[in-house]
């Protein structure tokens, strides 16, 4: 993994501090994030696209991970910022991320979550649908306001994924449909609205991608039409936004590809495009979310109970699961673990990692080798990053583990660990019985 090493103790360490000292210090379940990588791989991104040459925009999808710490380190790494809801955009304003860096996405955006956005002065929509559309047009008129649009096409290319997370086919509820005109409708109302600023095309094909040939697929697809709005209404776009989706390895069957790779892919099948139409370069942007925080994100948990299944399994439950990581149960993700205790000794047995939520699917992972583990071992789940605490719930009422940054041998607590209290915060007793 990208992360993480062995002290001296035999101890797992993430940005050189002990896990096992986090897990005291902090308790459990923990996620524990190494700062520097996220920073390693924001730079990577934006070094190959500084090194082909070309204007861009790397923005963080902060569906992946959205708190107020990581926010200020994706600013610090000059990125710009997706977001899809009125919360995703109040956290990055409390975070002081500038508001003309920030994108808003989302299929049903609400007159509120417009007027949020609106009224910060952001520096994008991406518009998804032509309700949105008469939306954003009624609240800029009313804030004479003049908004820069992206419209969310879907290119018709299936993205080899897990069905939940692809998007770019034909059949889903993102974007507007390419085949049917959809796309001409509304760059002509948007064209024909003085006040919108029609910066170019979105498209997203899908989540944990390997290859580059959806990209250059999707490119392909949109210039066929590029074209024939250029003939039609002399309409050029000048950004193109290809999204995100770039894979990461959770396990040793994830074969991903450097971030250049991608990168160089886009910039050489938009180029070829251009030229081939003699069209001015487009600026192109991305929005990885994964790519950016997914490895660098480690969950801490504590072992406690055991059940064997004599000749069938050895079950081993932590004082997690799908509360704090919803991905196996929902798409039957794969992950990998360490006892962080004891790295180094011989992995001997096979555990089938439980939660400790009441439902049977709340299962972590199958048969991983582990050494011989007891209560109080701490087990590390590795790649938990993205989509681990952004989909983490309170499902039998299980608070909300605490984040915390590590990076040069200091850790620092950047999301509290919810409380019981917490848990009935919104609650209201009952005025008067209805029991009579
Ligand atoms: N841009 C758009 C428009 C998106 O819809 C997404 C993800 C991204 C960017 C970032 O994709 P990434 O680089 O993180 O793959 N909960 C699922 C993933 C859902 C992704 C939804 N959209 C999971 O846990 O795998």
């Amino acid at each position: 993994n990208g992360t993480g090493s062995i002290n001296e103790k035999g101890n797992l360490t993430i940005g050189g501090i002990d896990t096992v000292d986090l897990g005291k210090e902090f308790g459990t379940p923990l996620y524990i994030y190494d700062v520097e990588l996220i920073r390693g791989r924001a730079r990577s991104f934006k070094r190959a696209f500084e090194e082909a040459g070309i204007n861009h925009q790397v923005a963080y999808a902060s569906k992946a991970f959205s708190c107020m710490a990581l926010l200020q380190v994706i600013q610090e790494e000059n990125l710009s910022l997706d977001v899809v809801s009125g919360g995703e955009l109040f956290t990055a304003l409390k975070a002081g991320f500038p508001a003309e860096k920030i994108h808003f996405h989302g299929n049903n955006k609400s007159r509120e979550e417009i007027e949020m956005a609106v009224r910060a002065n952001i520096g994008c929509f991406v518009v998804d649908n032509f309700y949105e559309l008469s939306l954003l047009e009624e609240v800029s008129d009313d804030y004479g306001f003049h908004p820069s649009i992206l419209l969310r096409i879907t290119p018709g290319v299936e993205a080899h994924t897990h069905e939940y997370i692809t998007t770019g086919q034909e059949d889903s509820k993102f974007g507007f449909d390419l085949k049917s005109g959809q796309v001409e409708r509304a760059i002509r109302i948007i064209l024909e609205n003085k006040r919108l600023d029609l910066l170019g095309l979105h498209c997203h094909i899908g989540s944990q991608i390997f290859e580059t040939i959806g990209f250059v697929k999707a490119v392909e697809t949109i210039y066929s039409y590029i074209s024939k709005w250029n003939e039609t209404f002399s309409y050029r776009p000048r950004v193109l936004n290809l999204g995100g989706g770039f894979g990461i390895r959770y396990t040793e069957q994830d074969q991903p590809i450097p971030a250049e790779e991608y990168v160089e892919a886009m910039v050489k099948a938009v180029t070829k495009h251009s030229h081939e139409q003699g069209l001015p370069l487009p600026e192109i942007w991305i929005e990885p979310g994964r790519s950016l925080v997914g490895d660098a994100g480690t969950t801490l948990y504590k072992v406690g109970s055991q059940k064997e299944i004599p000749s069938l399994r050895r079950y081993l439950a932590v004082d997690g699961g799908m509360s704090d990581n919803l991905r196996p149960a929902l798409y039957q993700a794969k992950y990998e673990a360490v006892i962080a205790n004891k790295v180094t000794e011989v992995r001997n047995e096979s555990y089938s990692i439980a939660g400790k939520c009441c439902e049977s699917g709340d299962m972590l992972i199958w048969d991983q080798q582990l050494p011989t583990a007891e209560a109080g071992d701490y087990l590390a789940v590795f790649c938990t990053g993205a989509y681990g605490y952004s989909m983490a719930n309170n499902y039998n009422r299980l608070p909300r583990p605490a984040v915390v940054f590590v990076e040069n041998g200091d850790a620092q607590l950047v999301v509290k660990r919810e409380t019981y209290e917490d848990l009935i915060s919104h609650d209201l007793p009952l005025k008067q019985s209805m029991v009579s």
